[in-house]
């Protein structure tokens, strides 16, 4: 595409209001996304920025996609989700390298028809369904993988039905972040591109019981949560103190708490069980040793 053409996509786009997020996409194509400026087959040839429902259309780069995929581990026990699934790209390499089911939700149906053909010329139709609807309008609660190639805004308006998704669920997103919740890892092996990845934190905002062996003063702590990162907090006397703090990569916790008579953090690396009610950690013995010692918080 000239460099003409791009500007006038960019004219189109300030006339047409319903192109929201455009401007963005058209940049993070201008950075080097794709090349060729048709796409589709015999039956349906679209152009980049073709119109869509909340986004218009642009292809993310195989290269990317991929890349994606490897960071969310993506496995054949998975179901991926692309919401906005344009040609199926991403969808379709979900089945073909890693085994995964997988389902693209896309408003515009000639996409959506184009897609499906894509994936049986792929030969992976048999994993794959692809809807028309309205991605704000899914029920997408089954994923274990979401993919997105969407905005700033419109990842802004999924944010809270995304932090709900089952703890170790992988949100995958190309070039637009979440908002306030930061990546777990951004995704740089393309050059010119960027994702990043985030992994749904289980829920561990609440009161705990922590036992002896860690001699904090109280037997019980808060947990204060946001997104993945925690800080484990006693109060005295009205006032809260923070003894700790750590994250959260789905079930598992990693927390580093400052123990009055020590002047090292002690290092606790753990996981939420039972049903949410435990966590186990294993916690590093302070001798030559090396060993380390099980215990565990217990919800109140
Ligand atoms: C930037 S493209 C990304 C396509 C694909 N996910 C990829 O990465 O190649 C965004 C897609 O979202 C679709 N879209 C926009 N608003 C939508 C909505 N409300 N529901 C479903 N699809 C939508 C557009 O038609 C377009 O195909």
């Amino acid at each position: 595409m000239s460099e003409y053409d791009r500007r006038s996509v960019f004219r189109s786009y300030k006339r047409r209001s319903f192109l929201r997020g455009a401007g963005s996409l058209i940049s993070a194509w201008a950075l080097g996304s794709c090349s060729s400026a048709n796409y589709g087959d015999d039956q349906y040839r679209l152009q980049l920025a073709t119109a869509g429902k909340d986004v218009m259309w642009m292809p993310s780069s195989r290269a990317i996609s991929m890349a994606m995929l490897h960071a969310a581990k993506t496995l054949a026990t998975d179901l991926v989700y692309d919401l906005g699934s344009g040609d199926g790209i991403i969808p379709i390499l979900a089945a073909q390298h890693f085994g995964a089911r997988a389902v693209g939700i896309e408003y515009n149906g000639e996409l959506v028809e184009l897609s499906r053909r894509n994936a049986i010329r792929a030969g992976v139709a048999d994993r794959i369904s692809f809807r028309q609807a309205d991605l704000f309008q899914v029920d997408f609660s089954e994923a274990t993988v979401v993919t997105l190639y969407l905005g700033e805004a419109l990842n802004a308006k999924l944010l809270p039905r995304l932090e709900k998704l089952r703890p170790g669920t992988r949100v995958v997103s190309n070039r637009f972040d979440l908002g306030s919740w930061r990546p777990d890892q951004m995704i740089t092996e393309v050059p010119n591109e960027l994702a990043m990845l985030w992994v749904v934190p289980a829920g561990l905002q609440g009161r705990w019981r922590v036992p002896a062996v860690l001699d904090l003063e109280s037997d019980t702590v808060s947990i204060v949560q946001s997104h993945q990162m925690i800080s484990v907090q006693i109060n005295r006397r009205g006032i809260n103190y923070v003894l700790g703090e750590g994250r959260i990569l789905g079930n598992e916790v990693d927390l580093e708490l400052q123990r009055a008579d020590q002047q090292a953090p002690t290092r606790l690396k753990g996981r939420l069980t039972q049903g949410g009610k435990t966590i186990r950690f294993a916690m590093r013995q302070r001798d030559p040793s090396n060993k380390t010692q099980d215990i565990s918080f217990e919800r109140l």
